[in-house]
């Protein structure tokens, strides 16, 4: 899932039981947890092009840009740090939360992080949308990134905790495709709100978040916590009543029983920070790191949170870059539902090369027509079917992350770590994630006003790197049951040195 997912694959264990009621609202949990992500991914550049909401909050920045003639240089018409921080506080605010959330969600219960989550998140959509100054901006978001924060800290494990074994993989990137709707959601509203007259128009947009948030919050309400949570906390026989609501039935002994003996051993491990150190673990180590960093080094969040900027920069007029957004997201949308459609059939490695592979033509050919039409210098313009052209290569970009990294750059961490460092493990994804999102939104504007469009060809080294990562060191891992991902490892060229003999039975 987009911003966490402790879906443990391959645990795909027949208990008795059907899909419920129950099971189907943590579904719909699930998806306004994924768009409350995607909503806010996707909000902060479209209103960021609209000219009332620069004119009113970074004046200079408005000022530059409207000079940005064919006398101007381009690169740098919206290089502010001010305008990024906006963006990107959101992050960092998310990034430090996750950490706090991890407590919280094991101390009080995923329901508990729900509620923190929901209501930071509430009161942070009303202060943007009511903003009459650049700090009530920039708390907002700062509360909204707390909102983040807990919310994807608690709502994957929530999920994969009530759902049954069997559903857990498909609602992993079932989360995925819930951000990429929200994205486009985001994209469609500012669509929509830039038209409205009266200069206002922004603020429906910013203050919409508390849409989602206000579902999440109120189910959370309602909802129980996990039979996982109450067990943990020692109320095993709500936790007994709880799954067999859940399940519909009242003979759940097995799954109570496995669940009890889950978290007898993880109670078991002291230092889940210390074990995933220890050098059999080294594998999952390096794919916590790397994976995750990975994915945001694609720089598909430049498209996400700068897509109508970027296309203002390239000659597009205000509607017509929001415009532009709306069909990037729509294309995401849809590549998504392929990877979903193809992952287990084609396998991970596969959509990561093929993926990796189109992003780096995209973005060289991208790279040379900003080169010529633009030059080092940013002046110049470019012609309508030069600019179409640039929209056309930025969607297959778009189209290809979304059926590789975006959806795989948490499922595949998702479906390695072993349970006793699972949930060490997972924060340190969540935090890598969250930290390079931060550190691209942060120094995006600026590297291109530097960089220009080298900066293009700086991803696509990156996308080279990290497809060689994936050739040289990520086995394949579709199909495999968790419990074998030992064996996997013991044949391959590289990790087979770091797992012991006496390790391949440890699930
Ligand atoms: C990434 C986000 C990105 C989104 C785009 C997710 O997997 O983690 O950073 O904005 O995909 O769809």
């Amino acid at each position: 899932m987009a911003g966490g997912g402790f879906v443990a694959q391959g645990e795909v264990k027949d208990y008795n039981g059907k899909v419920t009621l129950f099971v189907i609202i943590t579904c719909m949990i699930a998806a306004t947890g994924g768009l409350i992500f995607g909503y806010d991914i996707g909000v902060s550049g479209g209103v960021t092009s609209m000219n009332v909401f620069l004119e009113k909050f970074f004046p200079s920045v408005y000022e530059d840009q409207k000079n940005a003639g064919t006398s101007k240089n381009q690169w740098c018409s919206f290089d502010s740090q001010l305008l990024t921080a906006f963006t990107s506080s959101l992050y960092i605010a998310g990034l430090i939360s996750t950490f706090f959330a991890s407590t919280v969600t094991r101390v009080l219960g995923r329901k508990a992080s729900m509620l923190c989550g929901g209501a930071a998140f509430l009161i942070g959509s009303a202060l943007n949308g009511a903003a009459v100054n650049v700090a009530m901006l920039i708390i907002g978001r700062v509360l909204l990134g707390v909102g983040i924060g807990f919310a994807n800290q608690a709502v994957p494990l929530y999920l994969s905790e009530m759902a049954p074994p069997k559903l857990r993989g498909a609602l992993n990137i079932g989360f995925q495709l819930a951000t990429t709707i929200g994205i486009l959601i985001a994209n469609l509203v500012n669509y929509g709100t830039n038209k409205i007259k009266g200069g206002y128009g922004w603020r429906i947009s910013l203050a919409l978040a508390a849409v989602p948030a206000g579902i999440m919050t109120i189910g959370a309400l309602f909802l129980p916590d996990t039979p996982n949570s109450l067990i943990e906390r020692g109320k095993l026989e709500t936790a007994r009543r709880i799954l067999q609501k859940a399940r519909g039935t009242d003979d759940v002994g097995e799954e109570l029983q496995d669940m009890v003996e889950a978290s007898q051993a993880a109670g078991q491990v002291r230092h889940p920070w210390k074990n995933i150190l220890q050098k059999h673990y080294r594998p999952q180590l390096v794919m916590a790191f790397f994976i995750p960093g990975f994915q945001q080094l694609t720089g598909i969040n430049i498209i996400m949170f700068y897509a109508p900027v970027l296309f203002k920069t390239i000659g597009f007029g205000d509607n017509a870059s929001l415009m532009s957004a709306v069909i990037t997201g729509l294309v995401n949308v849809g590549a998504t539902l392929v990877s979903i459609a193809t992952v287990d059939r084609f396998g991970r490695r596969f959509l990561f090369i093929e993926g990796g592979a189109q992003m780096l033509l995209s973005q060289v050919a991208i790279a040379v027509i900003l080169g010529v039409k633009f030059g080092a210098d940013g002046t110049g313009a470019m012609s309508k079917p030069y600019a179409d052209l640039v929209l056309v290569l930025i969607c297959t970009y778009v189209a290809a992350f979304a059926w590789s990294w975006g959806p795989l750059g948490w499922l595949v961490p998702s479906e390695i770590f072993p349970l006793e460092i699972r949930s060490a493990g997972q924060s340190i994804v969540v935090s890598v994630n969250f930290l390079w999102t931060f550190l691209v939104a942060q120094f995006f504007l600026l590297a291109l006003c530097h960089l220009k469009f080298g900066l293009f060809l700086l991803f696509a080294a990156f996308v080279i790197a990290m497809t060689l990562f994936i050739v040289l060191l990520l086995p394949e891992t579709k199909n495999v049951p968790i419990e074998e991902m030992n064996v996997v490892w013991k044949k391959h060229w590289c990790w087979k040195n770091y797992v012991p003999d006496d390790h391949m039975a440890v699930a």
